[in-house]
């Protein structure tokens, strides 16, 4: 491992493309000691082999209270989640929830999900000047609705919990990260209590019932935490897919024609989407429960290790030309849902999100076009998420 890498210092650059940045790191090892913008030390893992293998490596553990430390907002039920908690914690949550979202369960919401697409584009279309922000049109309002009416939140709180949920994963500053995560919690809290008392056909008044007539399985803050998770995971992420992928999409142009020919592309076309720019830049932390090698490197018992997903789907040791995109492509292996028993509980619903989507999207607008340079682009803050704040597209 050589001296540490300085995030700080890379600067704008490397939050609109850190790929050339990963790579220079990869072709010096798969492991490097870095200090992140909040001035924090971190094991930055960013080689294909070195990434899956942590994230199957249950001597690196989430739960950050057990490796002994302590944040500034732990005491909040938000952080009471299973992304958050090793066996057999994670085990018994995981379980709780993970019959509610396999393929086919995802797939009875096909028609839910094609509709509200639909509205989405009758929307969008109407524009006079045939102009639109793909992020605020489809990106966002798409998986949003999908998993609030999939957990029962109210529409008329979404825009609320787009600010504090955006705070949460890319926090602008301290005070506002801990106003989120107050306001955050005492609305999750109320919400439950409505379920308790009026009871919908909803996941949330599900999981609340569970807990109701199996005794203590799920408590309180275990239902705050579980509800943070769903809400959080189930709209930051796909909102990335879409945008990430779309600008992808429409600024390869051959590509873009490739699939307009053969539809039969679109699933792939979404995987390649997923490896070549995925939403999830690199996984949450883990921590080294003791000294251990990872990608011939001695990490310290107690150190924070970030594993670079984003590196990882860009390694050429994995994918050969991995900074071509290309729908044609295989693309297993890629790790943007992560690996091992983390893996993304909502990779089903995520991709189905995103294949009726892209679908739809081409189809309704066959003069569909970037508006702006895909190059300057205003980018989310932090490395834990990676998309545009803004896409701009036109049709003819
Ligand atoms: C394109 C969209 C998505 C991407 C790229 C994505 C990516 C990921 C990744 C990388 C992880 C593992 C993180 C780690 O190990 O540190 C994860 C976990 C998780 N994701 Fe997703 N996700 C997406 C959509 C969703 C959706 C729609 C849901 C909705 C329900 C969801 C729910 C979860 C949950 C609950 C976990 C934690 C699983 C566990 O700890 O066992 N995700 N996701």
């Amino acid at each position: 491992m050589s001296e540490i890498v300085d995030l700080e210092a890379y600067g704008a650059d490397f939050a609109a493309d850190p790929y050339p940045y990963y790579a220079k790191m990869r072709a010096q090892g798969p492991v490097h000691h870095a200090r992140l913008p909040n001035g924090m030390e971190v094991r930055l893992v960013v080689g294909h082999e070195a990434v899956r293998s942590a994230l199957n490596d249950s001597r690196l553990n989430k739960d950050w209270r057990a490796a002994g430390l302590t944040r500034e907002v732990d005491e909040s039920a938000l952080f009471h989640h299973m992304l958050d908690m090793d066996p057999p914690h994670h085990t018994r949550l995981r379980k709780l929830v993970a019959r509610e979202f396999t393929a086919r369960r995802v797939e009875a919401l096909r028609p839910r999900v094609q509709q509200i697409t639909d509205e989405l584009l009758d929307a969008m279309a109407a524009a006079p000047d045939g102009r639109a922000d793909l992020v605020e049109a489809l990106a966002f309002p798409l998986p949003i609705t999908v998993i609030c009416e999939l957990l029962g939140v109210p529409s008329m709180e979404r825009e609320a919990f787009r600010a504090w949920s955006n705070e949460l994963v890319a926090p602008t500053g301290e005070e506002a990260a801990q106003e989120a995560v107050k306001a955050m919690t005492a609305y999750l809290v109320e919400l439950i209590d409505i379920k308790r008392g009026t009871p919908g056909d909803d996941l949330l008044s599900a999981l609340v019932r569970t807990s109701d007539e199996d005794g203590d399985r799920l408590s309180r803050d275990e239902l705050v935490g579980m509800a943070f998770l769903l809400l959080v995971a189930g709209h930051e992420t796909t909102v990335n897919l879409l945008s990430n992928g779309m600008r992808a999409l429409l600024s390869h142009p051959t590509q873009l024609a490739a699939l307009r020919a053969d539809g039969s592309l679109l699933d792939n076309a979404v995987e390649e989407m997923l490896r070549y720019d995925g939403p999830v830049e690199t996984a949450t932390w883990r921590f080294a429960s003791e000294p251990i090698d990872i990608g011939g490197s001695r990490i310290p018992a107690g150190s924070a290790v970030v594993l670079v997903l984003a590196s990882a789907s860009r390694d050429p040791e994995q994918f050969a030309a991995a900074d071509d995109f290309d729908i044609r492509r295989e693309t297993r292996g890629h790790v943007a849902f992560g690996h091992g028993i983390h893996f993304c509980l909502g990779a089903p619903l995520a991709r189905l999100e995103a294949r009726i989507a892209i679908r739809a999207l081409l189809d309704r607008f066959p003069g569909l076009a970037l508006d702006a340079d895909p190059n300057a682009l205003d980018w989310r803050h932090g490395m834990l998420i990676r998309g545009p704040l803004h896409l701009p597209i036109r049709w003819s």
